[in-house]
């Protein structure tokens, strides 16, 4: 299935690559990034989205995320020069009640940083293969937050570079949707609206 071209470039753009380009990406750059992730909207303003940033080089962090990851991305996130930590709020600060939209904010937040990344030709792959309770450990996430995904962030690399067999399987695959008539509804569940 191909991505439509009716929608937005960035979104027509915008994929989760499987190998990186051995670049750092700039501080100023980053910084963009999470600007971006910081003007998302949010369930009561409440901004339930953290992040712990790795910068490959620099310090523990990078190495401290990647440990975290599960083998089957290790193999491919290795050549990310930045890894992020997403982590939600769980509560909200004005009267403590627990905070059910707490991920849903988090997952916006991202939305917002990948648009923002794409426009800057950083292509952006969310992990859920990670361990949450050693990421908790080792990178300090107080009990009030909870790890939510990592993410590996770098510019486009070459698929020629990847090595594993499975992995270039991986990258050359068709992408795939559902359509739209299963998953937009009108009247009620289940009767597609186009
Ligand atoms: C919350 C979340 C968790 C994901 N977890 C993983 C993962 O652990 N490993 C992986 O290789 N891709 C992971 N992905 C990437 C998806 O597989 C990918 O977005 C999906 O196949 C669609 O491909 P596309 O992003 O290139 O359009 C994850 C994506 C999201 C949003």
């Amino acid at each position: 299935m191909s991505v439509p071209n009716t929608i937005h470039p960035l979104l027509q753009t915008r994929y989760s690559p499987l190998v990186f380009q051995d670049k750092p990406i700039l501080k100023d750059i980053l910084k963009r990034l999470f600007e971006a992730a910081q003007w998302a909207p949010s369930s009561y303003n409440e901004q339930p989205w953290r992040f712990v940033v790795g910068v490959k080089g620099e310090g523990n962090g990078w190495q401290k995320i990647f440990d975290c990851l599960v083998e089957g991305n290790q193999t491919w996130a290795n050549s990310a020069p930045v890894l992020v930590l997403t982590v939600a709020k769980k509560s909200f600060a004005y009267n403590k009640a627990d905070n059910p939209h707490a991920w849903h904010d988090v997952g916006l937040a991202m939305s917002q940083l990948i648009f923002q990344a794409t426009s800057e030709q950083i292509f952006v792959h969310q992990m859920a293969g990670f361990d949450a309770q050693k990421a908790r450990e080792s990178l300090l996430i107080p009990d009030e937050c909870e790890p939510v995904a990592v993410a590996a962030l770098g510019y486009e690399g070459n698929i020629t570079d990847i090595t594993d067999p499975k992995l270039v399987e991986r990258a050359n695959a068709p992408r795939q949707r559902q359509s739209l008539s299963e998953i937009v509804f009108e009247d009620h569940f289940g009767n597609g609206l186009f």
